[in-house]
């Protein structure tokens, strides 16, 4: 992949922004969506769309934006990562504000499904390599005890990705789609989760302890194994973690 175009969304920070940048580096032009924008990304392929995730009745804007870079270019492939997360609420759930939990949902689940949509729409007849990649967790699969949120959009997300594989499958020039866990990763959402009182979220012993074993992997070592699952053929709207890379 060279004359890729790739919509990242949470490229400010943490993995979305590593991913970027090994993107970028590899040739592709990125269109990265967050608040705020990465001191790091200055390539001329880089292009920035400072939104909130949380707008959903603005999110036409993105699509937009992406007409308005590949309409002007020859691309051979097409990628949207959906990676961007909100960390809040980590709470037991009677102790959640409302307003955390649909904010959460927006960012985790409804944007994903949105974005795929319109982008599936948007390529659907172009002859070229095509796929849909959801940042997913270990946390799809195993109840965390105060971040019921979190591991339901992850698990929500994980459904999603296995439906739309297999409404892609066998189109000729279908999309390929697959979820990826990259496992603990150094980056400010894990900062926040072990930042936590035990009273706050129950679950914040578990999180300092893996910080503290060295557990936590770094940010570029698991875009790279991310960059090469993308390179790769998967398995329709399965889950690969990378760990298996
Ligand atoms: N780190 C881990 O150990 C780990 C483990 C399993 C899965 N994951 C998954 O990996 C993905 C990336 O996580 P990370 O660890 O890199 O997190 P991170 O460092 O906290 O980065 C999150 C990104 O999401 C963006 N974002 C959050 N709220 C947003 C909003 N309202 N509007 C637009 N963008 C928003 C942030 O940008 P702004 O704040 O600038 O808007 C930021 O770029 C997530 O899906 C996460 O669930 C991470």
């Amino acid at each position: 992949m060279k004359d890729g175009f790739f919509l990242i969304t949470g490229t400010s920070k943490g993995i979305g922004e590593a991913l970027a940048q090994k993107v970028l580096a590899k040739g592709n032009t990125v269109l990265g969506v967050s608040r705020n924008q990465s001191d790091t990304l200055k390539s001329t392929k880089y292009h920035h769309l400072s939104f909130d995730l949380t707008d959903t009745s603005r999110i036409t804007q993105i699509m937009e934006k992406v007409s308005e870079i590949v309409d002007n270019q020859s691309v051979d492939f097409v990628c949207l990562v959906n990676n961007a997360s909100a960390v809040e609420p980590l709470k037991s759930i009677e102790k959640c504000p409302l307003t955390e939990i649909e904010s959460h949902v927006r960012i985790g689940l409804i944007v994903p499904m949105l974005l795929t949509s319109m982008f599936i729409q948007k390529f659907s007849d172009a002859e070229i390599g095509k796929k849909v990649v959801f940042i997913s967790s270990g946390a799809a699969f195993t109840a965390v005890p105060g971040a019921s949120i979190y591991c339901s959009s992850k698990a929500g997300i994980n459904m999603f990705a296995q439906c739309i594989g297999l409404e892609q499958k066998n189109k000729e020039y279908g999309f390929e789609v697959v979820a990826i866990g990259p496992g603990m990763v150094d980056t400010s959402l894990q900062e926040a989760f072990r930042s936590k009182t035990s009273e706050e979220f129950a679950s914040v012993g578990y999180f300092k302890q893996a910080f503290e074993a060295g557990k936590l992997q770094e940010p570029g070592r698991v875009a790279e194994k991310i960059y090469t699952i993308l390179e790769n053929k998967c398995e329709q709207g399965k889950y690969v973690s990378v760990g298996e890379v």
